[in-house]
């Protein structure tokens, strides 16, 4: 039941979530005049061949993202778990909805979603932005926005009356007679895929500048990418994630992995509902493996994990040289470091102090500044 409505809305977008592919442009064609913001090692991220990126929708999405009319109760918009100023994280453990729900899972950062090859922590099946919108939007387990086959006629209604919206709406779609769910969906989809963030300290050590990072953060770095702590080897590349996809690929892979935060039967279980992809697939080699997480804006999106249940990054790296996480009180005991289906990278090493300290100091110079504070992303209500 709780999908129908969903898959109503999702079958006048492109067919019911999670047997379609959309559709995906390879080449850089239909990208117009569009401000991504990238330094020149980045390749452009794929875009949807319904959906392409434009300035003007964009704008519109970045309304919509902010407005609270988008709801069943008035009172939730996407900015009440995505704020701008913890990159577009909300710094709760786990979110609550409109309805008073509590999220199972922690809200995520939205910097750079549009190069991930997945969404969402654990979700094979999510390849699209626009796929994810729906879940906030019309999903009822857990219900965040809360619109439903009764409220959403007048939900759109009272959008499409705002004037400032007429305008948005002429700019973006100036040749659609009749505009519905579908071209809010975009427009939120383009606001999100335009928030990219490479404006940090590590960027500009990149570009070649040698002060950027502190000496202890140049330690850092190297620790991170030694084959004594093998980060790198899931949080790669320009993103510090191994699931990427973008316009100058041919192959592109979907990893997930099982870092070993619970073993709670002694057989590798994770707790139910945040199983990992094993959620959805129900292949039990899955059994709580997750999209490594892009690091970049990681020192401003605590609590951690999946759930939330890192508070800190100092506790992030321990666990990891711990080899994974013994919880020995409360309700999920048992020893995550013995977990059978965690990854081989997660091991365990030896760290000193010190170096735990350069490892945080080069995860904190992932962070960008200027996305936090940047007007392009900001409310345009205030
Ligand atoms: C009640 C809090 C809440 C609201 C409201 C909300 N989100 Fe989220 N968002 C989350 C959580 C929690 C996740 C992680 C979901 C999961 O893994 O199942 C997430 C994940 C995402 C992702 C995936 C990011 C990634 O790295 O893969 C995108 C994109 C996103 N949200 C966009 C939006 C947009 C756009 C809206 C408004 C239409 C919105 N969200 C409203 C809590 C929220
Ligand atoms: C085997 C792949 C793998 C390796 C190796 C790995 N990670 Fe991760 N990392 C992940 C995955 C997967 C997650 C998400 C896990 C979850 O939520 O259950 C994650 C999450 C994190 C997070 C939390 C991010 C967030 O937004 O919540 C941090 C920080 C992190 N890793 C840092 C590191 C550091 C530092 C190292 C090296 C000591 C490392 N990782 C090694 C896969 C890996």
């Amino acid at each position: 039941m709780k999908f129908i409505f969903v898959c109503f809305v999702l079958m006048a977008l492109s067919g019911c979530y999670g047997d379609s592919q959309t559709k995906v442009n390879d080449t850089s064609e239909s990208t117009t005049e569009f401000n991504w913001n990238l330094p020149p090692q980045m390749a452009l991220p794929v875009e949807p061949a319904d959906n392409p990126v434009t300035e003007a929708k964009f704008q519109l999405g970045r309304h919509l993202f902010y407005d609270n009319r988008l709801s069943g109760g008035g009172a939730i918009s996407c900015a009440s778990c995505h704020e701008q100023k913890k990159a577009f994280a909300d710094g709760k453990i786990r979110p609550t909805g409109g309805a008073g729900d509590l999220h199972p899972r922690n809200s995520q950062s939205l910097a750079n979603a549009a190069w991930f090859a997945t969404v969402t922590w654990g979700n094979p099946s999510l390849t699209t932005i626009e796929q994810q919108i729906m879940l906030p939007l019309f999903g009822t387990d857990p219900i965040e926005h809360g619109i439903n086959e009764t409220n959403h006629p007048a939900i759109l209604q009272s959008i499409l009356r705002d004037p400032r919206y007429t305008a948005l709406f002429a700019e973006a779609y100036p040749t659609l007679q009749q505009i519905d769910w579908k071209q809010l969906v975009d427009s939120l989809a383009t606001f999100v895929r335009g928030i990219t963030s490479f404006r940090s300290a590590y960027d500009s050590h990149l570009a070649g500048d040698k002060s950027a990072l502190s000496d202890s953060a140049k330690r850092g770095l190297q620790l991170f990418n030694s084959e004594r702590l093998e980060c790198f080897h899931c949080h790669d590349g320009h993103l510090f994630t191994d699931s990427v996809r973008d316009r100058s690929m041919r192959v592109v892979e979907t990893p997930f992995h099982n870092t070993g935060l619970y073993n709670i039967d002694g057989l590798g279980g994770y707790p139910e509902p945040n199983t990992g992809a094993h959620e959805v697939t129900g292949r039990i080699v899955e059994m709580g493996a997750f999209r490594a997480a892009s690091l970049r804006n990681v020192a401003v999106t605590a609590p951690y994990m999946h759930d939330g249940s890192i508070a800190t990054l100092e506790e992030v790296i321990r666990t990891y040289a711990a080899g994974g996480r013994n919880i020995t009180e409360g309700e999920h005991i048992g020893d995550g470091r013995r977990n059978p289906y965690k990854d081989s990278f997660i091991a365990g090493f030896d760290i000193t102090e010190d170096e735990i300290n350069d490892v945080i100091a080069f995860l904190n110079s992932l962070t960008d500044e200027k996305l936090l504070n940047d007007a392009r992303y900001g409310n345009p209500f205030e």
